[in-house]
C-alpha cells in the first residue's frame, strides 16, 4: 500500500486549518508539517503551536519534519502538540543514535531523513531504531522545486539493503512529488509519498490533486 502525505508547505498559510481539513477529505493518509528554522535551510516555518492547532482539527497522523539544527532540544515539545512521528535529518544530529532513541522513548514514531548529497550509508547503524526513511528528493528548504533524479538510484540502493537485512522499514521521498515522479520513485521502492505543491496549486483542487496522484501509481 503506496502512503500519500499531504505537505502543508504549500498550502495558503492564511486558511491552514482549511487546507489541512481538505487534504484530510481528499483521503490523504497523514499530513507532513515541514519545520524550518532559517539555519538548516533558509525559510522559516511552524513550530509546535501549529501542530497542536491541526491536532485539534484534523484525525489522520501528523507527520513532523525537523528541518532544524538541534532537533534534540525541541523532540518532546512537538510530541506534546500531538506529532504522531518526529523525523530528523541525519545532518543535524551529531548523536543520530540517541535522538532517535529518544524520539521513541517519547512513545510517537522516530524518521530520519537524507538530503541528496548524503549517502543512505550513513543510516547503516541506526537501522534497528528507524521507523520510517525519508530520502529528500530536493535539496530542502523550499516547496516547489525540481525532482532530483539521481536519487532514484539511492532509493533503490537502500530497499537492497533493507530488504538484505529483512527490514521492514518504510522509505519516504520528498521532494517534486507529483503524478510523472510518483510511479519513478514507487518503481524505485519508495511507500510513502510526500506531495507540497502537486496537491496545494491552482490548477485543480486539492481533491482533485490526491486522486491525479493515486491514479498516478495505480
Ligand atoms: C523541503 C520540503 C518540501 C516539501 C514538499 O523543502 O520538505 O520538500 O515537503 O515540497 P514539494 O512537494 O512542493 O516539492
Amino acid at each position: 500500500m503506496i502512503v500519500i502525505e499531504a505537505s502543508i508547505l504549500s498550502a495558503d498559510f492564511a486558511r491552514l486549518g482549511e487546507q489541512a481539513r481538505e487534504a484530510e477529505a481528499a483521503g490523504v493518509d497523514a499530513i507532513q508539517i515541514d519545520v524550518m528554522d532559517g539555519r538548516f535551510v533558509p525559510d522559516i516555518t511552524f513550530g509546535p503551536g501549529v501542530v497542536r492547532a491541526l491536532r485539534r482539527i484534523v484525525s489522520v497522523p501528523l507527520d513532523v519534519h525537523l528541518m532544524i539544527v538541534e532537533p534534540q532540544r525541541h523532540l518532546e515539545a512537538f510530541a506534546n502538540a500531538g506529532a504522531d512521528r518526529v523525523i530528523v535529518h541525519q545532518e543535524t544530529c551529531s548523536h543520530l543514535h540517541r535522538v532517535l532513541q529518544a524520539i521513541r522513548r517519547l512513545k510517537i514514531e522516530a524518521g530520519v531523513s537524507v538530503n541528496p548529497g548524503t549517502p543512505s550509508s550513513v543510516l547503516d547503524e541506526v537501522l534497528d531504531l528507524a521507523d520510517l526513511i525519508q530520502v529528500m528528493t530536493v535539496n530542502p528548504g523550499w516547496g516547489g522545486q525540481s525532482f532530483i533524479h539521481s536519487q532514484l538510484d539511492k532509493i533503490r540502493r537502500l530497499r537492497h539493503t533493507l530488504q538484505e537485512q529483512q527490514l521492514d522499514i518504510p522509505i519516504a521521498v520528498d521532494g517534486g512529488i507529483d503524478a510523472t515522479t510518483a510511479p519513478l520513485v514507487v518503481e524505485a521502492g519508495a511507500t510513502v509519498l510526500i506531495a507540497g505543491s502537486s496537491l496545494y496549486n491552482d490548477t485543480a483542487t486539492v481533491a482533485g490533486n490526491v486522486a491525479a496522484l493515486r491514479a498516478s501509481i495505480r
